[in-house]
């Protein structure tokens, strides 16, 4: 049953939460009217997007960047930690090949936190999960491919790294720079879904490895997530420029979705998508003329069909064209989202945590009879602390 008739009836209810304001944040802003995205400091996703990955994490989880020496302790400190442990091992060796590679990944750090044992969150605990999670991405990797695993290398950068443990190679300069952009722009982002899932696990005082990896169920949905490898095999299926117009009216006209577009809090550009867009067009030219030709119907069409609620190109749309271009198979795309964005769930947890900030359980509205069947009676709005 709809729910949209509800909102008028009672004020309190708000689907989907739109617009709700259930926390106070200085990690990072959305500002969706004007198309902006903040991160800790005030500083916008277009003046760091050329800093390093470390930098990054430091600034979300410390609130400024490192000094030039203590960037480098701090880079060292990350690295130590990207071996999997053997609780972690054990859980990749046990899992099947076919498994979907973000439930393997749930799968891995949830066993490489089990072992590290029941740690409140906080930042070295932060900085253990960030350390690790490209190092389960890529091990699940190799493993469906029945590859060895790789060891991880302390001299190369966080991102650099990623790329060694994926594919075994020296990794080639221009794609630690496509894919150190992805990670960049992706850490963090607000309440997105997966963050607020974490900061829910979280305000309940539970541990930070449990937020992560009820995050990782929120991001991994088409809806979120999970969109950047639904665009990409939807701009698979359209193949060549010349076929956008016909697939964007057909596909509207039978009231599907056109993945990579839309966004509940921007109703401008997505400022991640016009960086990572320009990073496409470098790395993976053919997804950016498929891309590009999509866009400029989709954005008309959508506009005419929704005039008062934009829905314009977000982060998933380009992404693809990037995780493609540095040998990231389609069903990975959300691994290693999560892996990027981890540091920002994590730095949302924290603040919350020791903000001592309250519970967060929210009420719902009852729908099902008042009295015991056989009685007449009303229906009325639940209370919170369901158990
Ligand atoms: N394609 C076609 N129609 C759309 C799209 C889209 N991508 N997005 C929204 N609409 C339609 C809705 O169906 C709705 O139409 P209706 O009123 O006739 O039912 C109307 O536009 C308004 O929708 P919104 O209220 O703006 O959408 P909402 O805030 O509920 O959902 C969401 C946002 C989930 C992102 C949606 O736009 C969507 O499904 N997009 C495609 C999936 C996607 O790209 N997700 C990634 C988001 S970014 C991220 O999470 C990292």
């Amino acid at each position: 049953m709809s729910t949209a008739g509800k909102v008028a009836e009672d004020p309190g209810f708000r689907s989907g939460l739109e617009g709700v304001i259930v926390a106070e944040t200085a990690i990072s802003h959305v500002d969706g009217p004007n198309g902006r995205l903040l991160y800790r400091g005030g500083n916008s996703i277009e003046s760091v997007v050329d800093r390093s990955y470390e930098d990054i994490v430091h600034l979300l989880l410390h609130g400024g960047f490192p000094e030039p020496q203590a960037a480098t302790a701090f880079a060292a400190r990350l690295a130590g930690g990207r071996p999997l442990n053997a609780a972690a091992r054990a859980a990749l060796e046990g899992l099947p090949c076919a498994a979907e590679p973000a439930a393997a990944l749930r799968t891995i750090l949830s066993a490489h936190g089990a072992a590290r044992g029941v740690r409140a969150p906080d930042v070295p605990e932060a900085l253990a999960l960030t350390a690790v999670a490209p190092t389960a991405v890529a091990a699940f990797h190799r493993r469906r491919r029945g590859l060895p695993e790789l060891e991880p290398r302390a001299d190369l950068g966080h991102v650099a790294n990623f790329l060694h443990l994926l594919h075994g190679e020296a990794p080639d300069p221009r794609q630690v720079r496509w894919l150190e952009a992805y990670f960049t722009v992706t850490a963090d982002h607000a309440l997105s879904p997966s963050t607020f899932t974490a900061q829910v696990v979280g305000s309940t005082g539970s541990d930070l490895t449990s937020a992560i990896v009820a995050a990782i169920g929120a991001l991994k949905g088409p809806a979120h997530g999970g969109a950047t490898t639904e665009a990409t095999r939807m701009l698979d299926r359209v193949g060549d420029p010349a076929n956008a117009e016909a697939f964007v009216l057909d596909l509207l006209a039978r009231g599907g979705r056109l993945m990579g577009f839309g966004h509940r809090e921007y109703r401008r550009y997505d400022p991640r998508a016009r960086i990572l867009a320009e990073v496409c067009r470098e790395a993976n030219p053919r997804y950016h003329a498929v891309a590009a030709a999509v866009e400029a119907v989709a954005e008309r069409e959508l506009a005419a069909r929704h005039p008062d609620r934009p829905n314009l190109t977000n982060v998933d749309y380009f992404a693809g064209g990037v995780l493609s271009a540095v040998g990231i198979p389609d069903d990975e795309f959300v691994c290693v989202f999560a892996a990027a964005r981890l540091v920002g769930w994590a730095a949302h947890v924290i603040e919350y945590v020791e903000r001592g900030e309250r519970i967060v359980s929210p009420a719902s509205r009852w729908l099902g009879p008042d009295q015991e069947p056989g009685v007449r009676g009303a229906t009325g709005r639940n209370g919170g602390f369901g158990c």
